[in-house]
Parts: structure tokens; sequence; C-alpha cells
């Protein structure tokens, strides 16, 4: 089930575009059919750069579910939740904060990256070092088995990884730990048992992969309990309870949506076309975009690949378009306006459906509030349970 689950989040800083929707959501929607999916706004890690800027945090998160909810994102089978309202995972980084190196975040790379990138910002606060930490709670208070993250992201992960390992090895030894582990296995069936020990064997004496994978999916398979589990799942490689698994990255393409200037589409270019962008301001936009700056009249021929226009093409239209384009270009037949056309077409038409359903959420602000409630308890009742695990590990029970 763990590894079924999969969790990811977006910092509420500003407004959603085409490179979120065709990098992030349409991937999410993929996921939300084939998982026990988590996606939350994360809205304390928008304080970790943007902590002395005035951003209407309030309305960046209404937005942000409203616009989740238009492009498809469904509350009935996926968790949508906040994550302030889930203040469980404040306590769960601050716990992980008293056994992690400065060391591993001082390498993390976008801590240097982007003190260099937002060079008019201070971000030589705890807060933006501890940040991949904070975003390490966010996902082992879940258990969360994969985590969609884009390139940049990944870093994070590994990160992740990291301390899970730790704080396993370093609170997961229970003092009758082995007594423990041998009454599970006694729990289970005889040929269940028998199994599981042989394939523990073989993977503590030769490290087979193999093993241990087939030990894991035997355990899976078991009727017993979520810290019976844990227990033999640790007791397989010998570390002790697993009390936090590992997560894994589940790396998304990068998006070729470009900019309208070319580079790739980002907020911090002002690049972007918004999911809420009128035919007015999607129309000026393409217009005004860069072209093959070899064609400066109409007669002057082009290349569509020095055209930051055909990368548009390239991801709205159909093959006889691309080849109207090709050779309109290259022999100097259609103007670049003309060429234009398609593109802000088709974005009107991927845009119009979802801004409906954006009015219509956006006018029951008690319906989002409601599924951001909902979603947020479903959320913390599991948070809490890992809670429950966590204290106990470190001795925080009384
Ligand atoms: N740091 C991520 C970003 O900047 C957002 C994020 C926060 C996140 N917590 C997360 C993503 C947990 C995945 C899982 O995009
Ligand atoms: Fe770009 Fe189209 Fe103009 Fe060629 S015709 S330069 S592809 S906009």
């Amino acid at each position: 089930m763990q590894d079924r689950r999969v969790l990811s989040g977006m910092r509420p800083t500003g407004q959603l575009h085409l490179g979120h929707y065709h990098g992030v959501l349409k991937n999410w929607l993929v996921l939300q059919n084939e998982y026990d999916s988590y996606f939350f706004v994360a809205d304390w890690h928008a304080f970790t750069t943007h902590y002395s800027d005035k951003i209407d945090l309030n309305t960046n998160v209404m937005e942000m579910v409203v616009d989740w909810l238009a492009v498809g994102i469904n509350p009935n089978t996926s968790t949508i939740f906040v994550q302030s309202k889930v203040p469980e995972h404040a306590e769960l980084h601050l716990l992980l904060s008293m056994s992690t190196p400065l060391s591993w975040l001082e390498r993390v790379p976008s801590y240097k990256d982007q003190q260099l990138k937002l060079n008019t910002k201070d971000l030589a606060t705890y807060g933006f070092l501890g940040y991949p930490l904070l975003q390490s709670a966010d996902i082992l208070i879940y258990k969360a088995g994969l985590v969609p993250v884009g390139e940049d992201q990944v870093a994070h992960i590994e990160l992740t990884r990291e301390v899970a390992r730790r704080f396993n090895y370093l609170y997961g030894r229970e003092v009758d730990f082995e007594e423990k582990a041998e009454i599970a296995i006694s729990k289970m069936g005889k040929k269940q048992a028998q199994s599981y020990r042989s394939l523990r064997k073989t993977y503590q004496e030769t490290g087979d992969d193999e093993s241990l994978i087939k030990a894991q999916a035997l355990l899976q398979q078991q009727n017993i309990t979520l810290g019976d589990r844990e227990r033999l799942s640790g007791y397989i490689e010998g570390v002790g309870k697993i009390i936090l698994p590992e997560p894994e990255s589940l790396l998304t393409k990068a998006s070729k949506m470009p900019g309208m200037d070319g580079q790739k589409m980002s907020k911090s270019y002002g690049n972007t076309i918004s999911l809420r962008d009128t035919a007015e301001q999607i129309q000026a936009k393409i217009k005004r975009m860069p072209t093959d700056p070899s064609r400066i009249k109409k007669t002057d021929v082009g290349n569509p690949q020095k055209c930051p226009v055909w990368q548009l093409h390239e991801i709205y239209s159909n093959k006889s378009t691309c080849d109207w384009v090709v050779e309109g270009c290259s022999k100097a037949k259609i103007g670049c306006l003309e060429c234009k056309q398609p593109i802000i077409n088709a974005i009107e038409e991927e845009l119009f459906p979802m801004q409906e359903r954006i009015a219509k959420y956006q006018a029951d602000s008690g319906l989002i509030k409601q599924i951001i409630f909902e979603g947020s308890e479903k959320a913390r009742s599991v948070a809490k349970e890992t809670m429950i695990e966590v204290r106990e590990a470190m001795g925080i029970n009384y």
C-alpha cells in the first residue's frame, strides 16, 4: 500500500500557468487513477523564499485548489489538502532536525543555486537551509512510496531517503526487537514463515536484492499488524524496525512548454500564459513572441528550428499544420502572424473549458473550503498515526 501512495506538493506563490499544466498537473491526472494520491498546497514552503513579500496567500491557496479541480484532480479519489492544516508536519520537521547533520543540508544543490538566482533576497536563513528537511517531513509523515517531482527536486528526495534511514537506524531499535520479530514470524502461517526465513537468510548472506523484494512482497500479503510488518521489514535487513520507509522519486519529464521568449516557462522569467488569461491576453502574448530573427520581412525565408513558436506547434499542432508551417516558413509563403494563429486557437480551446470550470468553482468558495477541510482532516489522521509511532520510537510517549 505504501508504495501505492503518491504524494506531491506545490508552493502557492502565484498563478498556475501552462508550464504547470503540461509539466506537472497532466502527470498528476494520470497518477491519481493508479495510486492513492495526496496532493497538497505547500503554504509554509512559500515563506522559505517569500517571507518578506506581501503575497496574498489566502487568494493563492484557494485559487490553486480551484485550478487543480478545474484541470480534473478528483477530490473523491485524491486527497487534496493544505500543509498548514496538518501541523504534525512541523512536529516531524522539528524532531528530524535534531539528527540531521548540517552538512547534508548545505550540500543540497538548490541551497546555493537559489541563493545565487534569487540574489535580491536574503536567503541566508535557518528556514531556507532547512526547507528540504521540511519537505522530507511532508513526505515521510505519509510514508509515501513515490514522489513525482521535476529534476530540480530529485536531490530533496535523496535527502529524504538518507534522513529516513538515519531515523530508522537511531530509533528503530527496540530493546526486545529480535524477540518481537520472532514472535511476529510465528504468527504468520507455517509455510509463509518458512519462506520469510529463507529469503531473509539469503538476503543477509548474499545481499541479493531479489530476495529482499520477494520478502517485502510476502509481508505485504500477510494479514499482520502495521507494527509487525515494519518490524519484519526491518528484520530482513537486520537494521531494526523501519518506522519511516524510504520514498522514491518519480521523475517527471521536463515540460517542453517554452515561455513566450523561448526559455522555459516560469514565473520568475515573466514569460507565462496563465490558466486564467483571457483571449485578449493570450492573443497579445503570442503575437508579441519573437520568431526566427532572420525573418524581418515576410519575403525572408526562415527556419522553424530557430523559432520558439515552432516549439509550441510541436505541442499543439497536428501533422498537417506542422507541414504547413515548415513549408510556409522555409519558403517564405506565410507570415509569422499567420503562423501563430493556429497556436492562439489551440491554447484558447484548451483553456476555455477549463476557465468555465474555474468560474464555477470560484463562485462556490464554500465548496472549496469544504474540499480543503475534508482532505486536510483525512491527511491529518494519517499524519497523526505516524507521529504516534515516531514519538513512541523516540521515547516521547509519557
Ligand atoms: N519543494 C517543492 C517545490 O518547490 C514543493 C514541495 C514541498 C514538495 N513539499 C513537497 C513536492 C513534498 C513534493 C513532495 O516544488
Ligand atoms: Fe516562426 Fe512560424 Fe515565423 Fe517561421 S513562420 S519564423 S516558424 S513564426
